[in-house]
């Protein structure tokens, strides 16, 4: 079972509550792949009802349809959902007049508006807050005793942007929110076995993008009609055998081999793994979207 929430995000987590009072609409980046799994709990408990938008982050690389279908889920509970793309480049502005009409009455130099962006690690919140900067001249200043990291940056004389550290939470409810999580790097890598991950994600691509798994890697297995050769139905699990099997041919057809042939297991579970990070296998979700 995957863990992670080091000491430094525990202090985080006292940071951001400590500093909640005096924030006016709160920013929650996910990742538009695994929108449940990257939804923080923890951090959602600190929020005091205060307005709260989603941005489904990094939406260029999940499925476009299931990205509407989160969209539409999350648009149905009360926050403000979007998606989010780090190459949309009027996405800054989009989300600084959001802000400003949920807050209308925090617009002068003396009553500010202040707006805190929260995430799990990786999830895109430093490349936004980029973006933000770069349309306005800010400065950046430490919060004092805050212990890591949180900042105060200046968009305008009337609005503060506060960006916080990355942070998870100490129990995952289950086994595959932290492997989502893995695979979307935000988990340190002390804290994941490579080939697990790996392993679960071939499960998953078999099951719900055969054609693009095939495609990466030209299988000689007829893998198109994998969802056939389920084993495990209610759990939607292929047989172990199967899943070696093709992790078995991935690697050694890109070369991940050890003395005498023998299979770099290590190498090609990253070389899997990392193939999902760069989005290489297409645009794939790594969680579906319960119907509404
Ligand atoms: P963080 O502050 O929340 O920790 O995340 P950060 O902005 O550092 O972004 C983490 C990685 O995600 C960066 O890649 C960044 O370019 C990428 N990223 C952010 N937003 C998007 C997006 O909308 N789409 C895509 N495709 N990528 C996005 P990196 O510097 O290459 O780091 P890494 O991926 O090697 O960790």
């Amino acid at each position: 079972m995957i863990q992670w929430f080091p000491l430094h995000m525990h202090k985080s987590q006292l940071a951001i509550r400590k500093l909640m009072p005096e924030i006016h609409v709160i920013i929650e980046l996910l990742d538009a792949r695994i929108p449940n799994a990257s939804s923080n709990p923890l951090l959602h408990n600190l929020t005091e009802n205060k307005p709260y938008i989603r941005i489904l982050n990094k939406s260029d690389l999940a499925d476009p349809t299931i990205n509407q279908q989160w969209l539409k889920n999350l648009q149905k509970e009360n926050n403000y959902a979007l998606l989010g793309c780090k190459d949309d480049k009027k996405q800054a502005n989009r989300f600084m007049q959001l802000c400003k009409r949920l807050a209308p009455t925090r617009n002068s130099f003396e009553k500010p508006l202040r707006v805190m962006i929260i995430g799990i690690p990786n999830v895109g919140k430093s490349t936004l807050i980029n973006q933000l900067l770069k349309r306005n001249a800010a400065k950046a200043m430490d919060i004092p005793a805050t212990t890591k990291g949180i900042q105060c940056l200046t968009l305008a004389d009337n609005f503060l942007l506060y960006d916080t550290p990355g942070i998870t939470w100490p129990k995952f409810a289950e086994q595959t929110i932290g492997y989502n999580l893995a695979l979307c790097n935000s988990i340190g890598r002390n804290a994941i076995d490579e080939e697990i991950i790996a392993i679960y994600l071939l499960n998953y691509l078999l099951l719900h993008y055969p054609q693009q798994l095939n495609l990466r890697y030209k299988l000689s297995l007829a893998i198109t009609a994998a969802t056939d050769r389920l084993v495990n139905k209610n759990h939607k699990q292929f047989s172990s055998a199967l899943v070696n099997d093709i992790f078995r041919q991935i690697g050694s057809k890109r070369g991940c081999l050890i003395a005498h042939g023998k299979l770099d297991r290590q190498k090609t579970a990253e070389l899997i793994i990392n193939d999902f990070r760069k989005g290489s296998f297409g645009r794939i979700s790594l969680e579906q979207a319960k119907p509404i």
